[in-house]
């Protein structure tokens, strides 16, 4: 067993509770001449428990009968604090009635040590039990440092996932947005009212990243008509709608969940409620709700922000074009929960405006 070295066997911690002084005394002796150099003991049941907290010792060696707590009390009190394996225990006993053996063994011993004690016998199950000890605290040791890499690293490809993300959501607003501040608002506002509406945690958080690729087909949109200072004529217009199946081409296909959502958004984030929008038609539910929550953040965002064609309204006029648009434009229902945090949403606004 190459995990485990002899070093490592005999530097292992063992302790020994026994009320007779004289067990401790012979224990030691014949631990101590197979070369163990770790030994504790107490003649005091009481002691074990905190010995056994304070030191974590690889073997315990355990008298039943003793004053104040017995040997199946201590087995019970070092059960009750000992989660992450089994507690090493070998019960010393001058018992051979079958019963009792069979209750200690439920309660978590190991092995016996039959009283009076045979050296060779001591010495190759005490050494078999704290073999098989270390190379249970070897393995738990590997699977935590295993555990914890897997961990590291699929962190780290998710920070990565995010980044480029948010990277490709701020590239679509390079243009016609100032600030990469309407794709982080655009991520929070459509977060506010996924969870009103009551979307589940897992889903709401899905959507705060997603959401921000609404408009990554603007990147596809010549600048003459994505920059254009006024008015787009009817071709130009077009020309612009074409944003929306853009965007979809860019991100369907994935395997991913996230993208996938965010090819949804960015398809029908321009369609109505009253199934005038486009490029679809869709109306009411038959639109996604992911499309429906980021066409009222959409527009609410656009409205109270510069564009290259308009100038920011204010708070009160957004806020009342958005109530206009319940029924004909937004998800009646959507937009009453979007009235109900606007608390929330003003906040976010607060904290993300552009300067
Ligand atoms: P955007 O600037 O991000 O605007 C998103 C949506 O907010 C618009 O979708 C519209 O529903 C709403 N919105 C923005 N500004 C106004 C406004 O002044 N009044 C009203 N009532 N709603 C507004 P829409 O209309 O489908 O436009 C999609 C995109 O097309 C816009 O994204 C923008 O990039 C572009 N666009 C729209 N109208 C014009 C325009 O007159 N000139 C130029 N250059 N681009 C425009
Ligand atoms: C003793 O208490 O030392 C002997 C009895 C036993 O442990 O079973
Ligand atoms: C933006 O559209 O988010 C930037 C312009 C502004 O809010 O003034
Ligand atoms: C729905 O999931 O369709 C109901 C929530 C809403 O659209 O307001
Ligand atoms: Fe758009
Ligand atoms: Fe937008």
């Amino acid at each position: 067993m190459a995990v485990v070295r002899e070093e490592d066997i005999h530097n292992a911690c063992v302790l020994i509770v026994d009320d007779q002084a004289y067990n401790i005394t012979l224990l030691r002796m014949i631990l101590r001449d197979s070369g163990y150099t770790n030994i504790l003991a107490t003649t005091d049941s009481r002691e074990a428990l905190p010995m056994y907290e304070k030191h974590r010792p690889d073997l315990v060696l355990l008298d039943l009968q003793m004053p104040h707590i017995d040997g199946f009390g201590v087995m019970d009190q070092l059960r009750e604090v000992e989660h992450s394996s089994v507690v090493p225990i070998l019960v010393l006993t001058a018992e051979l009635d079958p019963e009792v053996r069979y209750k200690a063994l439920q309660s978590g011993a190991r092995d016996f040590l039959n009283k009076p004690f045979d050296r060779i016998e001591t010495v190759v199950r005490i050494r078999n039990l704290i073999e098989v000890q270390l190379l249970h605290k070897h393995i738990v040791r590997q699977n935590e440092i295993l555990e914890s890499k897997v961990r590291d690293r699929t962190q780290e490809l998710r920070d990565t996932q995010m980044e480029i993300i948010h990277r490709l959501g701020h590239a679509a607003e390079y243009k016609d947005n100032e600030t990469g501040n309407h794709i982080i608002r655009m991520g929070l506002l459509c977060g506010v009212l996924g969870e009103a509406v009551g979307m589940a945690p897992q889903a709401c958080e899905m959507l705060r990243h997603a959401s921000p690729m609404h408009d990554v087909g603007k990147i596809g949109i010549p600048d003459r008509v994505l920059l254009k200072p006024g008015k787009l004529d009817p071709d130009e217009w077009e020309v612009m709608k074409t944003h929306a199946a853009i965007g979809t081409d860019l991100l369907s296909g994935s395997k991913s969940p996230l993208v996938q959502m965010a090819a949804t958004i960015a398809l029908t984030h321009h369609e109505r409620w009253d199934g005038t929008g486009y490029p679809y038609r869709l109306r009411g539910e038959g639109i996604p709700l992911v499309g429906r929550i980021a066409a009222v953040c959409d527009v609410f965002d656009a409205l109270t922000s510069d564009r290259p064609y308009k100038r920011a309204w204010t708070v009160e006029d957004s806020l009342e074009e958005i109530r206009r648009g319940a029924g004909t434009h937004f998800d009646p229902a959507l937009v009453t929960l979007f009235d109900a945090n606007i608390a929330e949403i003003l906040a976010i606004r607060a904290q993300y405006h552009e300067d």
